[in-house]
C-alpha cells in the first residue's frame, strides 16, 4: 500500500481513467486533471466512495500556454505534495503532415511535449527530494519508429522517450529515488482512435485485440512501482516494436508505418 499522492493528467478517459483506479487500488491519493470537469468528478465520487481516499479535480486545457504553471500553483495552494507525476494526457491526428493544419499538430505538439515537460520541470525539484517519488510519462510504440501519416503525432512520443532515458542518466549521477517510467502502449481501447480519426486504420483494425486500457495501466503502473525505465505491455508489441525500431533499417520502417497506418 502506497499511500502516495499521484497526478495523472488526462484521467479522463482511457489509460489515464484507469491509472486512477490502479493508484486507488493502493490507497493512494489523487489530483485528477482534464478538461471534461463532469467525468473527472464522477470518477473522482466512485473512488472516493469505492477506496476511502482523497481525490481532486483540476480542469484544465493542457494545450493552453499557463496550464502547467496554474496546476503546480494550485498544487503548491493547496498544500500538496505530488509523488507520483503521471503525464498521460495526450491525443493524435490522422492525416498527410501537409494537409493538416499547424493549428491542430501545434495543439498536440503543447499537449504531448510541452505540458509534460513543463509539468515535469516544476515538479521535479520536489519530486527529487521525496522518497519513492517518480515521472511516468505516457509515450507509445509509436515513438519507436517514425510514423507515416501521423508524423507529428509520432514525433511527439520519440521526444518523450529520449526525454525520459537522458533525465534517468541524469537522475542516476544524484542521491535521489526519483526515476522516469516511460509506458509506451500499442493500439489499445480507448477514445484515442476516434479522437486522432484513425478508427479504420490497418494498426487498429488487426492489432488491438486483447488490449484494453485496464491492462495497460496495470502493466504500465507495475513497471513504475519498480522503476522500470521504460514499458511496452504485450508481447506482440514487444515484437514489433524489435522488428521495426532495432532490425528494420528506419526508412523501412516508415514505409512498413505507412502500410499499418493506411486503410484497406
Ligand atoms: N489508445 C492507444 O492506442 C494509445 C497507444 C499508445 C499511446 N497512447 C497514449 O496514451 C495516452 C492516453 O490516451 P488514451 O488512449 O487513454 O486516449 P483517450 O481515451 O482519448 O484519453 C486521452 C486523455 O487525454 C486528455 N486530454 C486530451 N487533450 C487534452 C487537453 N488539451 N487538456 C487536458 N487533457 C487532455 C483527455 O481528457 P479531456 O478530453 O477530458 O481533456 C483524456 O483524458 C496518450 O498520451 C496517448 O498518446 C494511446
Amino acid at each position: 500500500m502506497t499511500n502516495k499522492l499521484a497526478l495523472i493528467t488526462g484521467a479522463s478517459s482511457g489509460i489515464g481513467y484507469d491509472l486512477a483506479f490502479e493508484h486507488a487500488k493502493h490507497n493512494g491519493d489523487l489530483v485528477l486533471v482534464a478538461r471534461r470537469k463532469a467525468q473527472l468528478e464522477q470518477l473522482a465520487s466512485e473512488l472516493r466512495s469505492k477506496y476511502q481516499i482523497k481525490v481532486w479535480v483540476v480542469e484544465k486545457d493542457l494545450s493552453k500556454n499557463n496550464a502547467a504553471l496554474e496546476i503546480y500553483e494550485w498544487i503548491k495552494a493547496q498544500n500538496l505534495q505530488v509523488d507520483y507525476l503521471i503525464n498521460n494526457a495526450g491525443f493524435g491526428g490522422y492525416g498527410t503532415f501537409h494537409e493538416r493544419s499547424f493549428e491542430d499538430d501545434s495543439n498536440m505538439i503543447q499537449v504531448n511535449i510541452v505540458a509534460l515537460t513543463q509539468l515535469s520541470k516544476l515538479f521535479m525539484p520536489d519530486l527529487i527530494q521525496r522518497q519513492g517519488s517518480r515521472i511516468m510519462n505516457v509515450a507509445s510504440v509509436a515513438g519507436f519508429v517514425p510514423g507515416t501519416f501521423q508524423a507529428v503525432y509520432y514525433a511527439t512520443k520519440a521526444y518523450v522517450q529520449s526525454l525520459g532515458y537522458a533525465i534517468n542518466a541524469e537522475l542516476e549521477t544524484i542521491k535521489t529515488d526519483l526515476r522516469v517510467t516511460t509506458l509506451c502502449p500499442g493500439p489499445t481501447s480507448t477514445e484515442f482512435a476516434q479522437v486522432a480519426k484513425a478508427e479504420d486504420i490497418r494498426a487498429f483494425k488487426y492489432l488491438k485485440r486483447g488490449v484494453d486500457s485496464k491492462f495497460v495501466a496495470e502493466y504500465g503502473y507495475k513497471a513504475m512501482l519498480k522503476a522500470k525505465y521504460i514499458a511496452t505491455p504485450g508481447f506482440d508489441n514487444q515484437l514489433l516494436v524489435h522488428f521495426i525500431s532495432k532490425i528494420a533499417p528506419r526508412m523501412q520502417a516508415a514505409r512498413i508505418t505507412r502500410f499499418m497506418q493506411g486503410k484497406d
